[in-house]
């Protein structure tokens, strides 16, 4: 009989955690929701303990979110274990997931302690989240390169301590599916108590072996898999959801698992990530890229013309992608069109709606056809998701190749225009200078890209931007007929994420938090010599964790 594995989604920490993804609060909780309409298991909603920010969405996310297990993410220290439970106490099936490292090397160097230490703060760390909540997940970070006798007798004790189940990272993506596999036959093997604990795998992507060593932990007899949508997380990521269940759900002859993940929701939740975080899905990604289901060579069209078989090997409507013959133009209403975003996968507000339509309205005037690509560039363009602090309200460029490029740049920002005039070599240049003029807030250009989402003359052009502050790293879409356009809409976006962090941090700071306040502190607008090199996250140093310190995963 099919054994049932849990999923354990872990995009909005281990996830969220990357750099370029971080949501606010509103953003996670709609991300939460979607999660639990894709049936995961359990939702690492975030680190309650890393910041103020992080412990409200999670508290928010458990009490959100009925149908899942709502876990948080503490060390193994009791001022990390009480926050965590303050945070997910509310939920309908609450979790602490607490952890320290396991392996000789993270012991000497980071938290300089002996095994010895570890495996009693550990036990005794355990003990005391028992007596808080029922459900404790322990994780020795970096078990794959720990020693595999103290690693079993870390795992007995915490076992003995209350620990429900026993999560085994492959912390840094070391490991060989093989050997990983073994490690966790081993612990089966070992540890005299196993039995009263579920075995999970998280495995990181660092030499792209993610998914298959957590098919090889789960085949050796993990119950529980740790993952992130897309494969998001630390460094190169975790394992992505997406692509473990289709190789279940593709490979059944492989691996008999049962499991309570809604396929068919796994496109619109990659899609919605995208769309929060303005990251674009790689059009080559297993399962979920555009190109996943797409067949251009003659060869594999007639193949699949004959049956489908031939080149697919699962359907694109197993994962909630549904194929349509109608084409959308100047004369679709907005119900064909929410109807057509509702079979790409998403699924729209009222507000979302109003601004989509709207800029799918002003494209269909310039461009006769709108195709599917031209509908997920204008979603992904994350535009209508980012905070809306600065709007444009015009712009006017003067450039040409005899002379100096000048923009003028009107913005709004509580009905208010506030308009800048600047030169640079080229139109693009001077409009990005115009706006840090404006919003008085200096920031590196990390990444520009500028790319036709269609081959046609009149395609659309969309634009990708990075920009970095001392406080982190933004990303903004923007789509339009017009480059310059686009380049102005992706750049604000990016903008109003930047100045929403920066300006939470200063009210923080104002209203007396001590941890936002350090931060706030260390806040400094960026000299002409590190906008001129590439910008590095400075990070905030100090005794307690922050994104940058929980970076080392
Ligand atoms: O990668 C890791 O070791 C982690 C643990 C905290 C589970 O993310
Ligand atoms: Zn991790």
């Amino acid at each position: 009989m099919a054994e049932h594995i849990a999923i354990f989604d872990t995009t909005l920490r281990d996830g969220e955690q990357a750099p370029g993804y971080s949501m606010n609060l509103e953003e996670k909780l709609r991300f939460a929701r979607q999660l639990e309409a894709l049936g995961v298991d359990v939702i690492e909603a975030g680190f309650a303990i890393a910041s103020p920010g992080d412990f409200a969405s999670v508290q928010a996310i458990a009490s959100a979110v009925r149908e899942c297990t709502v876990a948080s993410l503490s060390r193994a220290l009791r001022k990390d274990i009480d926050c965590a439970w303050d945070a997910v106490k509310g939920a309908a099936r609450p979790r602490i997931h607490t952890f320290i490292a396991s392996s000789d090397l993270h012991l000497e160097y980071k938290l300089k302690m002996s095994r010895q230490q570890a495996y009693e703060q550990a036990v005794s760390m355990v003990r005391h989240a028992r007596n808080l909540c029922d459900d404790i997940e322990f994780s020795p970070e970096d078990a794959a390169r720990s020693d595999r006798d103290f690693l079993c007798r870390l795992v007995e004790g915490v076992i003995d301590a209350g620990a429900r189940v026993i999560n085994v990272p492959d912390t840094v993506g070391y490991s060989m599916p093989q050997e990983f596999g073994e490690l966790i036959s081993y612990l089966m093997h070992h540890v005299p108590n196993i039995d009263k604990a579920i075995i999970s795998v998280h495995c990181h992507n660092d030499l792209g072996l993610a998914v298959a060593n957590t098919l090889a932990g789960l085949k050796a007899g993990a119950r529980q898999a740790e993952c992130t949508v897309c494969g998001i997380g630390e460094r190169a990521g975790n394992a992505a959801v997406e692509e473990l269940v289709m190789a279940i759900r593709t490979r059944r002859d492989l691996y008999d698992f049962d499991y309570r993940l809604k396929t068919e929701e796994l496109y619109k939740t990659s899609r919605l990530l995208s769309s929060i975080t303005g990251v674009a899905i790689a059009p080559n990604k297993a399962v979920v890229g555009a190109n996943a289901f797409a067949h251009e060579s003659g060869i594999h069209q007639h193949g699949m013309m004959a049956n489908a078989k031939t080149y697919e090997i699962m359907t694109p409507e197993s994962i909630g992608l549904k194929k349509t013959t109608m084409v959308l133009g100047k004369h679709s209403g907005q119900h064909a069109f929410v109807k057509r975003m509702e079979d790409l996968g998403y699924s729209l507000s009222a507000e979302m709606t109003a601004k989509l339509f709207a800029d799918f309205k002003n494209v269909a005037d310039k461009k006769k056809e709108i195709t599917d690509r031209d509908l997920v560039a204008l979603m992904e363009s994350g535009t209508h998701a980012a905070p809306k602090i600065y709007e444009l309200d015009n712009f006017v460029v003067n450039s040409g190749n005899t002379m100096t490029a000048t923009a003028c740049v009107t913005l709004k920002r509580d009905g208010k225009k506030i308009q800048a005039v600047e030169m640079a070599t080229g139109p693009v240049y001077a409009c990005f200078k115009a706006v840090e003029r404006i919003i008085k807030h200096s920031y590196v250009l990390e990444d520009y890209q500028l790319r036709a989402v269609t081959e046609h003359r009149d395609a659309l052009g969309e634009v990708l931007v990075k920009i970095s502050d001392n406080h982190g790293v933004y990303r903004g879409r923007g789509v339009s007929t017009d480059v310059i356009e686009a380049s102005m809409q992706s750049l604000l976006a990016a903008v109003n994420r930047m100045i929403e962090v920066a300006e939470r941090a200063h009210q923080e700071a104002e209203s007396g938090d001590q941890s936002a306040g350090r931060k706030a502190k260390e806040w400094v607008p960026l000299s002409e010599e590190a906008r001129s090199r590439d910008m590095k996250i400075t990070g905030t140093v100090e005794g307690d964790v922050t994104k940058e310190t929980l970076h080392a995963r």
